[in-house]
């Protein structure tokens, strides 16, 4: 695998599912479409992600403080956002295979564009579109399917007791503007951040995480002064853009996809899509939206509570406007997942050399052996360190390994390992993208100094035991 060909998704998701990173949800039973399960690395790394998002946007920063709303809501919440009238998608049935697919997907595959109807608003099928699973020219025309999980609250099951799994985290936000207003002291501009899960019924979720049901959002709302707008929404597509360089996806990989006017929502007076080079394509991992008064605005009208910010120093009132970054933590992982996979050939012996890209179909050259390694940001990695006494027959060093190793993990997720020779043990901490691997061996019994391993580069140097956890720190930072 080069530095420049991207690695097949096939082989990410036999490692995720192989290292205990991801797991098709309820697989002991079928599996459930569209829904995934992480595992102890999985979910390791999906906590660094919130973490390094909530310390960029709201921990270190004077102007962003942080909610946790309840995922279920009143559904007049979900009326007033637009939600339960025009949050659909266009779906087609297949009367052949009865297979259903989204319109839109289809006609893109087939490199042609969904169609609008004499009244302007309903969509119809273009000429010659086919099935993608069975090739028959037998689609529906498109009908509107609303994608929000609807359920009951309590114990009867009619339509006054109909609420909504919530589709976006956006909205409690919103409700809860004017609790946050009168209960912290921000001053405009000011923006409250939320992560959490939020349900979308898919009708064709697909790509392993990127399209599911179930999934995960960082957003924040990021309340400003009308007339702001602009400026402010070129500010956090490029505070954003910064957060993906140092969480280790490189510039080179992340686009900006700009709304044209036509493509915009009809709240929204700007918006751009950070987008990433997946191996099934360059496909969205956060969209920044201008969204004007309209949320607000909207909830002002259904709950008939005003929602306006007094500004002292003006003593002018009104309904602030917003910017709106909303990042999609599991697309994240996945592309994180993406970036830091490399096939590479290694020489065999543990002495410094260099990785090189394999080579697909070569034979492996004399001295070298095939290792994968993940080649995640230090920040990001599940594990941080893997602490290796050389041999696992000598108690002394078994212990004073076993002491590093307590003593680390009071700080940061750390491994432990003493099963097999040292070069498979380094591999297996490759595999799952630990950036340090220590050893201690015989010379640390005398002089207290342990071998630090390099993840990249495979090198090694001696250095004071004291010293390795200010190592591991700077390593992270
Ligand atoms: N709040 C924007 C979104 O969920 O896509």
């Amino acid at each position: 695998m080069s530095e420049s060909s991207p690695a097949s998704m096939e082989a990410i998701v036999s490692l995720c599912k192989r290292r205990g990173f991801i797991f098709q949800g309820s697989e002991i039973y079928g599996g459930l479409n569209g829904f995934w399960d992480y595992g102890p690395l999985g979910c390791e790394l999906k906590r660094n992600i919130r973490e390094a998002w909530w310390r960029a946007v709201v921990q270190r920063r004077d102007d962003v403080v942080g909610l946790d709303s309840a995922i279920i809501m009143h559904p007049r919440v979900w009326e007033a956002s637009g939600h339960v009238e025009g949050f659909t998608d266009p779906m087609v049935d297949c009367r052949c295979c009865r297979r259903r697919f989204r319109a839109d997907q289809v006609c893109e595959e087939q490199g042609l564009k969904l169609e609008r109807g004499l009244d302007g608003r309903t969509l119809k099928l273009p000429a010659g579109v086919r099935c993608p699973a069975c090739g028959a020219a037998e689609l529906t025309e498109p009908r509107s399917f609303n994608l929000m999980f609807k359920t009951f609250v309590g114990p009867v099951e009619d339509s006054s007791a109909v609420t909504y799994l919530r589709p976006e985290t956006a909205q409690g936000i919103f409700a809860n503007f004017d609790n946050v207003l009168s209960t912290s002291r921000v001053k405009i501009p000011f923006g409250i951040a939320q992560i959490g899960k939020a349900f979308r019924n898919e009708i064709n979720p697909r790509n392993f995480t990127f399209r599911s049901r179930e999934f995960e959002q960082m957003e924040l709302e990021f309340f400003i002064r009308p007339g702001t707008d602009a400026e402010w929404h070129e500010y956090w597509v490029a505070e954003r853009l910064k957060w993906y360089a140092s969480i280790g996806l490189p510039e080179g990989r992340l686009h900006r996809y700009v709304y044209g006017p036509d493509e915009l929502a009809h709240y929204a007076s700007a918006c751009v899509d950070i987008t990433y080079e997946f191996p099934f394509g360059t496909q969205e991992l956060e969209g920044i939206a201008a969204r004007g008064a309209f949320d607000l605005g909207r909830h002002q009208e259904f709950s008939g509570k005003p929602l306006q910010y007094f500004d002292p120093e003006t003593r002018e009132r009104f309904v602030p406007h917003v910017v709106e970054p909303s990042a999609g933590v599991d697309r994240i992982a996945l592309a994180l997942l993406c970036e830091a996979y490399r096939e590479e050939w290694v020489p065999t012996a543990d002495v410094p050399g260099e990785p090189r890209p394999a080579e697909p179909g070569q034979p492996l050259p004399e001295g070298y052996e095939a290792r994968t390694v993940l080649r995640f940001a230090p920040c990001i990695a599940p594990v941080k360190a893997a602490v290796f006494p050389l041999l696992k027959n000598k108690p002394a060093l078994v212990a004073r390994a076993r002491e590093l190793y307590e003593s680390l993990r009071e700080r940061w997720p750390v491994f432990y390992d003493l099963q097999g020779a040292i070069g498979r043990r380094y591999r297996r901490q490759d595999e799952i993208g630990t950036p340090i691997g220590i050893t201690v061996d015989f010379q640390t019994l005398e002089d207290d100094t342990v071998t630090l391993r390099d993840r990249d580069t495979m090198q090694q140097i001696r250095v004071p035991a004291a010293e390795v956890a200010d190592r591991i720190a700077a390593a992270i930072r």
